[in-house]
């Protein structure tokens, strides 16, 4: 599978959801997350995040964030269409600890 990862907080560009042929983007206030179980690993999305938040989870130390995108994905409404990015986008691409910041 697929994961997102925590670069997407805060700047949630959501170009990843228009690419997806099975849907399973889901939405957050912050950030998306993948959902593990439906991801048919494809890979398309990954080139297309301009954060580069996306990242297969054949990387290491990988388990946190699968574990992370399969509780979300259960709890958010799917997203299917690219909407405006975060207000701060721009600035807050790269920036350390927004997993501490946004979900503790
Ligand atoms: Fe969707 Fe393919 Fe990305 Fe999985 S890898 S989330 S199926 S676009
Ligand atoms: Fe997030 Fe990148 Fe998609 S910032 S919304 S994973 S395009």
């Amino acid at each position: 599978t697929y994961v997102v990862t925590d670069n997407c907080i805060a700047c949630k560009y959501t170009d990843c959801v228009e690419v997806c042929p099975v849907d399973c983007f889901y939405e957050g206030e912050n950030t998306l997350v993948i959902h593990p179980d439906e991801c048919i690993d494809c890979g398309v999305c990954e080139p297309e995040c301009p954060a580069d938040a996306i990242r297969p989870d054949t990387e290491p130390d990988m388990d946190k964030w699968v574990e992370f995108n399969r509780k979300y994905s259960e709890m958010w409404p799917v997203i299917v269409s690219k909407k405006d990015p975060m207000p701060e986008a721009e600035e807050r691409d790269g920036e350390e600890g927004k997993l501490e910041k946004y979900f503790s």
